[in-house]
């Protein structure tokens, strides 16, 4: 076990899963707590960074601080207004769901001030982030996954051709989105128009994906350069598919079965993948990947990682390490020591060409 230290907890966040993000982090605090001092940083709508009183995370309220992009500062947290120094946390822990938090952007400044994180770095986060790259650098690892095809801006060409060439249903999502956010399934020929619209909102990039009759796996990851993955699990969708409400609405029914009811072969090559996926990705600390499991062939395929997957207490990150024996609590301090760990390793790698 690490020494007991001042873990900043980053939440909230510029994203459309900000609300999400709040209640990921009021379970990590709580977590936290057994093994390391918690400090909490309110990343609001409009990004700022509100430090605040506790070591429990608030939806709003704390003062303006900043953290200054250069190594020498260490990681202080100063106050905006006067630049004085209010906390000095030991290593950040990002708990931001979807954009400005876990596409790499909140990782990059934490590598320019040079302070241990949890999780990804900024390149995996990136990738991982953006379906189209995230695709690509599946299929160069040779993972299978549903057809797809990525479109760059409204192309009638390409278009004209998606139907004949993936059949339908496809699904149509922004490449950048996460939480099911402009996704839609598309049954008809007709509908596609208004799906690439609405899809088009929200990116430049559009991902058009064959529609499958399926399962849907996840495994948990925790590891750096030699990672490891849970048991399965399986969610089940209380609708057509897993899309915003039945992730997060009051009244969702969406079921997890933890372990998923799989047969060993299956579980095993679900975590064989799982771990390939995030090596495909170089994650790093934790990820999430998601599953398709074709209920016609049995076919496995990869649908998706996630860098910083939701962590409520009930959530299936959590949860599947649970089931794999690691208790919430040591899994945070885990995460924490991993942080450490991958940072460590890196600040002995060279950064210049003298001698
Ligand atoms: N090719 C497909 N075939 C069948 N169902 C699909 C397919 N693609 C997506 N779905 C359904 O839509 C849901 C959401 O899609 P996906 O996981 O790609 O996006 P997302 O959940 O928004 O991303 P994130 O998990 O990063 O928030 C899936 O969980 C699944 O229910
Ligand atoms: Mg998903």
């Amino acid at each position: 076990m690490t020494a007991r230290l001042q873990v900043a907890l980053l939440f909230g966040g510029r994203s459309g899963e900000h609300e999400v993000s709040l209640v990921s982090a009021a379970s990590v605090a709580t977590g936290l707590r057994p093994h390391h001092d918690v400090s909490c940083v309110l990343i609001d709508k409009t990004g700022r960074w509100l430090l605040q009183e506790g070591e429990a995370p608030r939806p709003s309220g704390g003062e303006s601080v900043f953290l200054a992009p250069v190594p020498g500062d260490a990681g202080r947290l100063r106050r905006l207004a006067d630049a004085r120094e209010l906390a000095r946390p030991d290593v950040f822990f990002p708990v931001l769901h979807g954009t400005y938090g876990e596409d790499g952007t909140v990782q990059g400044l934490l590598e320019l001030a040079a302070v241990p994180y949890v999780g990804a770095g900024v390149a995996a986060s990136a990738a991982s982030m953006d379906k189209a790259m995230m695709k690509a650098l599946f299929a160069r690892a040779g993972l299978p996954q549903p057809d797809y095809r990525v479109l760059v801006g409204r192309d009638a060409a390409a278009e004209a051709r998606l139907v004949g060439e993936l059949g339908l249903p496809v699904f149509v999502k922004p490449a950048n989105l996460g939480s099911s956010v402009g996704i839609s399934k598309v049954k008809t020929p007709g509908a596609l128009d208004a799906a690439l619209d609405a899809a088009f909102a929200y990116d430049r990039k559009v991902v058009v994906e064959r529609g499958l009759d399926v399962r849907e796996l996840e495994v948990s990851v925790l590891g750096n350069d030699a990672p490891e993955a849970s048991v399965p699990g399986e969610v089940v969708p209380d609708r057509e598919f897993y899309d915003y409400d039945s992730k997060y609405a009051a009244d969702s029914r969406t079921g997890l079965l933890i372990p998923a009811p799989l047969d060993p072969a299956t579980a095993q090559e679900v975590r064989r993948l799982g771990v390939a996926a995030f090596q495909a990705v170089d994650a790093a600390g934790f990820a999430r990947v998601d599953f398709f499991l074709e209920r016609a062939t049995g076919r496995l395929l990869v649908n998706e990682i996630n860098t910083i997957p939701g962590f409520t207490s009930i959530s299936m990150y959590p949860k599947l390490w649970e089931a794999s024996g690691l208790t919430y609590p040591d899994l945070l301090a885990r995460l924490v020591a991993l942080g450490l760990e991958r940072h460590a390793a890196r600040a002995r790698l060279r950064t210049d060409y003298g001698s």
